[in-house]
């Protein structure tokens, strides 16, 4: 067996908002680190940080302080084109992330042009199968798709540069319940197929706990702790934070259960 390595690392990352006078610390000395092939995960209520550290991580923002390290090396606050390969992102929105009057086509070469990468349109066939879309999907616009077909446009965008990493951002929180489970599974057949690695930021833990092999509980943008997927299942948490933030989201999943039947 391999050791394990750490490809992602966050040291003592801060970020913070407004005028010099006025400031607001959003994420305070954040640390974690993720294993190359894992699935990471940073849970906690609205507000508290999660997409401020995915959108440092990502390059959106290099205004923060600490390191953000890749392979053991620290990326530099203005990322270069080779780390927008080899790590993307997949936003909350599939609504709002897919420009209206481009086809899915289109959203798919863009990035194939923009990394000189070559066989533009087998790749997009290979892609789409990968997500479950059929070829005749190349030609549609979004507003021809269901809210679960455009986020696996969105995850076919991020997957056709062949990357190693994806950083997802609630990536099933703008869908219906039914669908939410069927893109969870997509990603998590997708992380093993493509030897993938995944940082995801969620508000909902059983999300959190069906795709990550660990995560970190947030509360106003510190890490509190560290729990893996069993701890999470078995509401094994060490703080009281944590506990009530599980107990909470067991009855919302229960809710649903009933909901969905
Ligand atoms: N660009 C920004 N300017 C000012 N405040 C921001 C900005 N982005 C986020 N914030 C604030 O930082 C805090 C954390 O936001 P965010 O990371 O989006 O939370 P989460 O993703 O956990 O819901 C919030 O209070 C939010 O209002
Ligand atoms: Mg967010």
């Amino acid at each position: 067996m391999t050791p394990k390595r750490p490809l992602i690392e966050a040291v003592g990352l801060s970020i913070s908002f407004g005028p010099l006078h006025a400031r607001n610390r959003v994420v305070d000395d954040v640390s974690f680190r993720i294993d190359k092939g894992e699935a990471y995960g940073l849970i906690g209520e609205s507000g508290c940080g999660k997409s401020t550290i995915l959108r440092a991580l990502s390059g959106l923002n290099s205004d923060y302080e600490g390191a953000l390290t890749l392979n053991n090396q620290e990326l530099p606050k203005k990322r270069g084109k080779e780390f927008f390969r080899r790590a993307q992102m997949v936003f909350q929105d599939p609504y709002g992330s897919l420009h209206p009057r481009k086809i899915v086509e289109k959203v798919l070469t863009e990035p194939l042009a923009i990394h000189g990468i070559d066989r533009a349109s087998e790749r997009v066939a290979e892609t789409l199968d990968a997500v479950g879309l059929g070829p005749s999907f190349r030609y549609r616009y979004p507003h021809e798709l269901s809210g679960g077909q455009r986020q696996r446009v969105a995850i076919a965008r991020a997957l056709i540069t062949e990357p190693e990493i994806l950083l997802l951002d609630e990536p099933t929180s703008a869908l219906d319940v039914s669908v939410q489970a069927e893109i969870l599974n997509l990603l998590k057949r997708l992380r093993v197929e493509r030897n993938l690695t995944y940082l995801m930021v969620s508000h909902d833990l059983a999300v959190i706990a069906h795709i990550c092999e660990r995560a970190g509980m947030m509360y106003k943008g510190r890490i509190i702790e560290e729990l893996t997927s069993q701890q999470i299942r078995q509401s094994q948490a060490k703080e009281d934070y944590t506990r009530d933030f599980l107990t909470a989201s067991v009855e919302a999943v229960a809710r649903r259960d009933e909901v969905v039947g």
